[in-house]
């Protein structure tokens, strides 16, 4: 389990900033962001909504495939939370559609001010070959990620953790150490505060103004 619940941090901002094609429209890499990826339909979309307190902040469907666009979210007036379009949809155009997205990976692989990767995978399902397929290339490049299983309201506990351990040693079984894994559910609110804890874990401190103490905003944050 990554994080700890007791280092979740409020939430007293999010805010959409902006949509965006591809990396080279992307927003000014100001500040640091937490990215969400997984199939069309997981569950991305409502996990940001849960996190943030808000029902409406990312547009949610029931049919897959909505979130089309690279979609930023501002926390805090600090940090960003980052929707990604999801991958393995079948029904769009052949053009818009890499085995995942190209403006996806692009992303993924290229924002230098991106922490973290949180991969969805849905808590019900056998390991799906796109996912494996997908988590695969996210291990060649070197990122960091973590795993976040959805949905699990609609599974007993004792049936989502099988799950979930199952999955890590079909997909995982020689990466060391493997990743960390968290259980959520947009219905529940589960997982949140363990999400919002890692990311309070992985954030620079303010910096203080010695005139007034005030916290500044992080006007460029880069990759170590
Ligand atoms: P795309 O944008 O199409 O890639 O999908 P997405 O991954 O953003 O999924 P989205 O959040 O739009 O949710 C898809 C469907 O799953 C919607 O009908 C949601 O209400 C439902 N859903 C998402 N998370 C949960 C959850 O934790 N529990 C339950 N029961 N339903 C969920
Ligand atoms: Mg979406």
């Amino acid at each position: 389990m990554a994080g700890h619940p007791s280092l979740a941090m409020k939430i007293h901002s999010a805010l959409f900033e902006v949509s965006a094609p591809n990396l080279s429209l992307c927003p000014s890499p100001t500040l640091p962001e937490f990215a969400f990826i997984g199939r069309s339909n997981v569950g991305k979309s409502s996990l940001i909504n849960m996190l943030a307190g808000k029902h409406d902040l990312a547009r949610v469907s029931d049919l897959p495939g909505k979130t089309k666009l690279i979609n930023f979210f501002t926390m805090n007036g600090t940090w960003r939370l980052v929707d990604l379009p999801g991958y393995g949809y079948a029904h769009v155009a052949k053009s818009d559609r890499a085995d995942f997205n190209e403006a996806v990976a692009d992303y993924i692989e290229g924002r230098e001010n991106l922490l973290c990767t949180f991969v969805l995978i849905d808590a019900r399902l056998e390991p799906q070959p796109i996912d494996i397929e997908f988590l695969h290339w996210i291990v060649g490049t070197g990122v960091k990620f973590l795993l976040v299983f959805t949905k699990t309201d609609k599974l007993s506990a004792n049936q989502a953790s099988t799950n979930m351990a199952a999955f890590k040693r079909a997909v995982f079984p020689e990466l060391d150490p493997p990743p960390a894994v968290i259980a959520s559910s947009a219905k529940n609110k589960l997982g949140r505060p363990e999400i919002l804890g890692y990311i309070a874990q992985q954030l620079p401190p303010p910096i203080k103004r010695k005139d007034k103490g005030e916290a500044m905003p992080m006007l460029k944050w880069l990759k170590p």
